[in-house]
């Protein structure tokens, strides 16, 4: 019997040394070391024999089924590594080839419109502030020198919070509190003096709401408010910090402005501040005085010097600050600055758009690499 397993035992390791792939190894394995290897059936005879007989063949037939379990396992190794090497050797990485091209989103309009006013308004000493969206009556009217009469307060062009709601947030008596979506950016400029006093030089940029769909109204748009409050400003400041942060925006040094008097009931005296333009291939194109031939006056914003009815309501005292006040379209003024027509495109959403007309996020605005990017 043990020559005869001798013999097997040479012709299983010979078989599994030269096992060509996983397949041929796995046949070998089960050959030997299956249910019915003849590895498996040799330590079945143990049962039948005698004990002395088991003490001689036992240890014989173990020393057999190791031998072959270690020859499967490095010849496994073996075949592994060949494998891999042939692997690395078929599929070459070509470190010259240039890199697939990754789908990179882009900066909307109005995100980069707000990062170049940012940076105008920085160069000047302006920080940016923000207040919250959903805003309450004190801050968006009361506070503001809009009476209870006033019709920006009316239901049609106000998006209300129902009545319990500013009942659970805010004390309903004396001072009752309704919540809105705030119609304007100009609360910021009574939260921002409530909370940081005076001297003050921001500007406010982000989301207001008002109750109006067309082509060039949405019920969602941006403002920036721009708000100085110091000692002896003047109507003089107001114009010269248009004019300069015009200039700087649109990057143009012939922008010319005109001041209209009008009304807000938060600034006294209020100004609608115009720009001069020409069209140009289509397209409105500022510059130059409204006045001259083959141009017209655009109403581009809102401002006045702080009523001081407000300043007083904010906490300071009217007679010692002063200052202006300012609130502009963001939207409006990237569809100025870059040349797209319809507003409601701005909230589609729609990718190809912002691909189109979207800016690379690599390319911030700075005031000496200039501020309009280049799409
Ligand atoms: N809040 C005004 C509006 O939305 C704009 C404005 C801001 C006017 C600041 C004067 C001063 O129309």
């Amino acid at each position: 019997m043990s020559d005869t397993d001798d013999s097997r035992l040479e012709a299983a390791l010979a078989a599994i040394a030269g096992a060509a792939d996983g397949d041929a190894l796995e046949a070998q394995r089960i050959a030997a070391l299956g249910k019915q290897g003849w590895v498996s059936l040799a330590l079945k005879t143990l049962g039948a024999m005698s004990a002395e007989e088991r003490l001689v063949a036992g240890p014989r037939i173990q020393a057999m089924r190791a031998a072959v379990a270690e020859a499967i396992a490095e010849r496994k190794k073996a075949l592994d590594s060949k494998a891999l090497e042939a692997q690395l050797a078929s599929e070459v990485l070509d470190l010259t080839l240039p890199a697939p091209a990754t789908p990179r989103g882009t900066v909307h309009p109005v995100s980069q419109v707000m990062d170049e006013l940012a940076e105008v308004f920085a160069d000047m000493g302006f920080s940016v502030a923000t207040g919250p969206e959903i805003e309450d009556d004190w801050h968006n009217f009361t506070a503001l020198n809009m009476p209870e009469s006033h019709p920006a307060r009316a239901m049609h062009d106000t998006f209300y919070f129902p009545d319990e709601g500013a009942e659970r947030t805010f004390d309903r008596a004396p001072n009752s509190r309704r919540t809105l979506l705030r119609t304007h950016t100009s609360p910021v400029q009574i939260r921002s003096m409530v909370e940081h006093g005076a001297p003050l030089r921001i500007i406010a940029p982000g989301r207001v709401y008002r109750s109006d769909s067309d082509a060039t109204h949405t019920p969602m748009f941006h403002q920036v408010e721009g708000l100085v409050i110091d000692e002896g400003i003047h109507l003089g400041h107001l114009k010269w910090t248009l004019e300069t942060f015009l200039k700087a925006f649109f990057e143009r040094d012939d922008i010319v402005l005109r001041l209209r008097p009008s009304y807000f009931p938060f600034t006294e005296p209020s100004v609608e501040v115009d720009v001069g333009f020409a069209i140009e291939n289509g397209r409105r194109v500022l510059g130059g005085s409204g006045d001259a031939p083959g141009h017209a006056w655009m109403e581009l914003l809102g401002s006045g010097m702080v009523n001081r009815r407000v300043i007083e309501m904010s906490g300071l005292d009217p007679d010692r600050w002063q200052g202006f006040a300012f609130g502009v379209g963001v939207d409006r003024l990237a569809m100025l600055k870059y040349g797209m027509d319809d507003l409601r495109a701005f909230f589609d959403g729609d990718a190809r758009w912002l691909a189109h007309y979207g800016f690379s996020p690599f390319d911030q605005p700075t005031l000496s690499g200039g501020v309009g990017a280049r799409a």
